[in-house]
């Protein structure tokens, strides 16, 4: 038998699985990973935490699964994308916690960039906007802050890296600086259209080259994991950015196939082919995991705060023990009652981009309870997803694109089948839940697969693909359209604050 071991480093947990060759999950270990958050605003993780329990739950999945390291065909990577981490190259200490996608400080930075019309230039060349979210900001923001930090950057003793880096920098004992296409993408220093670092770009943000990994295909020969750390050296042949992964573990290789991973944040890529698509409605162009051949595209709507509002419920008001217990309580109640919670804790991004709304709830009566909010609260998700699907078929249309037909659905809140519903509801296209939902997993284990022979090529891993349940819409448009009006009303007061 071939295996693989996918490790999957998230934003609220490390978790790694293996899987076998018919791309089934045999064995799962999970870790929650401890969040700072030292000033409003600000979120940071703690790198040597990272790596310690992404290296635990590999070995914990190994043993629960009884498969040896050299069983294993190849370890894939896939990684919460844009958080910045820098370290020495000499000692592999970090010099600074990782600075999270979430973390807004950069956003007087952002200000200036756009002010100096840095917009139009960052759009053409890495297919992002100027947000606080992207990589770049993050890495000028330590190099100004942190003492010392820029003379040693200069003399090449420092590298950077997304969280995918870091691991493999870690695995390989410090002998490899990589990273993918896909994560590379989100730095807002990659030109996507070359597969290079821009160097205007860097030129503008004062970032030295020296401190940037080599980019790669993300199912490609990165390097070998040290035999010391799982007890045989494992060749490392897959690596993307979460949602990335996701889009490829969910077979949607062809433009016009869409996806939507509901994690600490909603994620929804919609794949374009070979052709780079601009958005004219708030979405994001970004690049897709790279198995072989011709760059390929994805356009992109990413949402800060979505499964992390169950958090909130749980932890902040106290009005749930466990997650899983929103269903229930939701479900006690037939609507929201007229309350809208838009989560905008972290600002809002797309399809609005607005970096300094903040969270805001609307609509409450005498009569509103917990399980009010706690249903407005699940359709925060739905509703802001629905608001993704609405930019992203805008795009479509205008690049005469087919509608899209339907959305596979994976991550965390998927399972909820009350959101499930309320989503195919709103967006009035089937959602289709596949029967493996770790599909960001699946994707890195895909991607190793592919680079060491274990699959050949696409089309034998679409083949593997399939559903679950699917959730068929029944509300009239007018109905959807009504609750997505008060939705927007929502927003509008949590953009005025
Ligand atoms: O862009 C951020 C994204 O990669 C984080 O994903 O699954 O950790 O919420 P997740």
């Amino acid at each position: 038998m071939t295996y693989l071991l996918a490790l999957d480093q998230g934003t609220s947990s490390s978790r790694s699985i293996v899987f076998d060759a018919d791309g089934r999950p045999l064995a799962q270990a999970q870790l929650e990973l401890p969040q700072s958050y030292p000033q409003p605003g600000w979120v940071e993780h703690d790198p040597i935490e990272i790596w310690r329990g992404q290296l635990d739950t590999a070995r914990q999945a190994l043993a629960q699964a009884g498969v040896a390291a050299r069983e294993l065909a190849a370890i894939g990577i896939t990684n919460q994308r844009e958080t910045a981490l820098v370290w020495d190259r000499a000692t592999g200490q970090p010099v600074h916690p990782a600075i999270v996608w979430q973390d807004r400080r950069t956003e007087p930075l952002c200000a200036r960039l756009r002010e100096d019309g840095l917009e139009p230039l960052v759009r053409e060349r890495t297919g992002l906007v100027i947000d606080p979210y992207f990589s770049a900001t993050k890495i000028a923001w330590l190099l100004e802050q942190v003492p010392g930090l820029r003379a040693r950057a200069e003399r090449g003793e420092l590298a950077f890296g997304t969280v995918d880096s870091w691991l493999l920098w870690q695995l390989t004992g410090g002998a490899v600086h990589a990273t993918d296409v896909s994560n590379a993408s989100r730095t807002m220093l990659f030109d996507v259209h070359r597969s290079d670092w821009d160097a205007e770009l860097l030129a503008r943000l004062d970032i030295p080259p020296a401190l940037l990994p080599r980019v790669q295909a993300s199912s490609s020969m990165f390097g070998t994991a040290r035999a010391d750390l799982l007890g045989a050296p494992v060749p490392i042949t897959g690596i993307a950015g979460d949602q990335q992964a996701a889009l490829f573990g969910q077979a949607c290789f062809a433009p016009g196939m869409a996806k939507n991973t509901y994690g600490t944040g909603c994620f929804m890529l919609m794949h374009t082919g070979n052709r780079f698509q601009a958005s004219a409605n708030g979405l994001v162009t970004t690049r897709t995991a790279q198995a072989a051949g011709q760059a390929q595209y994805a356009l992109e709507g990413s949402v800060f705060v979505a499964g992390a509002v169950v958090q909130w419920l749980r932890d902040g008001l106290r009005a749930i023990s466990r997650s899983a217990d929103i269903e229930a309580l939701a479900a006690s109640v037939p609507d929201a009652g007229g309350v809208s919670l838009v989560p905008a804790f972290t600002g809002l991004g797309a399809p609005y981009w607005k970096p300094d709304a903040r969270g805001t709830l609307t609509g409450m009566t005498r009569g509103t309870t917990l399980a009010h909010i706690a249903r407005a609260a699940l359709e925060s998700i739905g509703c802001q997803s629905a608001a993704l699907l609405e930019a992203m078929s805008r795009d479509a249309a205008a690049a005469g694109a087919a509608p899209l037909s339907e959305l596979r659905v994976d991550g965390g809140a998927s399972v909820n089948d009350l959101l499930m519903q309320f989503q195919a509801d709103l967006l009035g296209i089937p959602v289709v839940r596949p029967q493996v939902a770790e599909t960001t997993a699946l994707g890195a284990a895909y991607l190793a697969g592919l680079a060491t022979g274990v699959w050949s090529h696409e089309g034998e891993i679409a083949s593997l693909w399939q559903r679950e349940r699917v959730f068929e819409p029944a509300w009239g448009r007018d109905r959807a359209a009504e609750r997505m009006a008060q939705w927007e009303r929502a927003v509008r007061q949590a953009v005025a604050g």
